[in-house]
């Protein structure tokens, strides 16, 4: 390792505190001078740093520059994130993620990116991916469990990355099945898997987990459509999480909750946090749009939905929206 990257996990180890010049020259075995051409160097890179006099250097908490040394500080895993690609730009980092696995990647890969140029949706929509504004990442996981359990991958990622954000933001987040997480009624992330059979067509080869979270304020970016919907971390809580510390918690949270979903331990906290259950909903089944009333979501995180004739049906994936009352 070179003087920058030493420097940089030291600087991450410290995790926010202060280290002097002359025990960070120390340690690196430089001199002081050479420890602030690498500060400098790592500023250019794009890491914000604190410099004061009588203290030293610490990495700044308003640092927004992506890092694998910074996210792997705050790692209590087994193996996720212990091989974690960033990129500056990319399509997509579901696509890059499908590439990798195809080719042999391990179980708990993480692909990251500033921006996405095509950051793909539920769908077929794309997904907005404005530059350092959110945090765009996807996870490989391949599943020894059955394909039922398999299905219900999204539905407990969902409640992971909830819990994740609600822990460092201290704020409420819910659910709207399947899988966006609103704040306040709107939309601050969506979640895209997307899976591979096995030869066998009986268990799951791989599937990849593209996160997609809006987290710092980027009007600008989004269409007037979207911004009626669609908020950020930051807007709703004025708090600016940082990037590398909120995608470690997920992915603590997440290795934690898939490992237990055979247990379905998640699904009560899924049922709390859901938003359409007890409303007048519009359903989409089988290409038509329907209205419907939302009673509930069952053990394997189906909608429950009662049609206006009295049916039940249980609906395992698709698109449902609070109905709005026209005034
Ligand atoms: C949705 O809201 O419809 C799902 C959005 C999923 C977006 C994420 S961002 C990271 C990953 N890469 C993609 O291309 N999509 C997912």
């Amino acid at each position: 390792m070179n003087v920058k990257e030493t420097l940089l996990d030291t600087l991450a180890e410290a995790d926010g505190k202060y280290i002097s010049g002359a025990m960070l020259a120390e340690k690196i075995g430089v001199s002081r001078n050479a420890v602030w051409k690498a500060v400098k160097s790592l500023e250019t890179e794009g890491y914000s740093i604190d410099a004061v006099t009588s203290k030293g250097y610490r990495i700044s908490a308003e640092n927004n520059r992506l890092s694998e040394k910074l996210i792997k500080v705050s790692l209590k895993t087994k193996s996720f994130g212990n091989n974690i690609i960033i990129f500056d730009e990319i399509d997509s980092t579901n696509n890059y993620a499908k590439e990798i696995a195809s080719s042999g990647a391990c179980n708990g890969t993480v692909v990251i990116a500033d921006t996405q140029i095509s950051g793909k949706g539920r769908l077929g929509r794309n997904f907005v991916s404005p530059l350092g504004k959110g945090l765009y990442m996807t996870v490989i996981v391949r599943p020894d469990f059955d394909i039922q359990t398999a299905s219900m991958i999204t539905t407990a990622t969902a409640c992971a990355v909830a819990n994740a954000i609600e822990k460092l933001c201290n704020y409420d987040v819910n659910i709207k099945w399947v899988n966006d997480l609103y704040m306040n009624g709107k939309k601050i992330c969506g979640i895209l898997t997307e899976a591979s059979l096995g030869m066998e067509m009986k268990a799951i080869d791989y599937a990849v987990i593209g996160i997609g979270i809006n987290v710092y304020s980027s009007e600008g970016s989004f269409s007037r459509e979207l911004r009626a919907s669609a908020t950020s971390i930051e807007k709703e809580t004025g708090f600016k999480v940082n990037r590398n510390k909120l995608c470690a918690e997920i992915l603590n949270t997440l290795e934690e909750y898939l490992s237990e979903i055979e247990t379905r331990n998640f699904i009560n906290e899924y049922r709390n946090r859901e938003i359409l259950t007890g409303n007048t909903i519009t359903a989409n089944i089988n290409g038509n749009t329907v209205i419907a009333f939302a009673e509930g979501i069952d053990d394997n995180t189906n909608l429950v939905v009662k049609l206006p004739d009295g049916t039940i049906r249980h609906l395992s994936s698709g698109e449902a929206n609070l109905c709005r009352v026209v005034k």
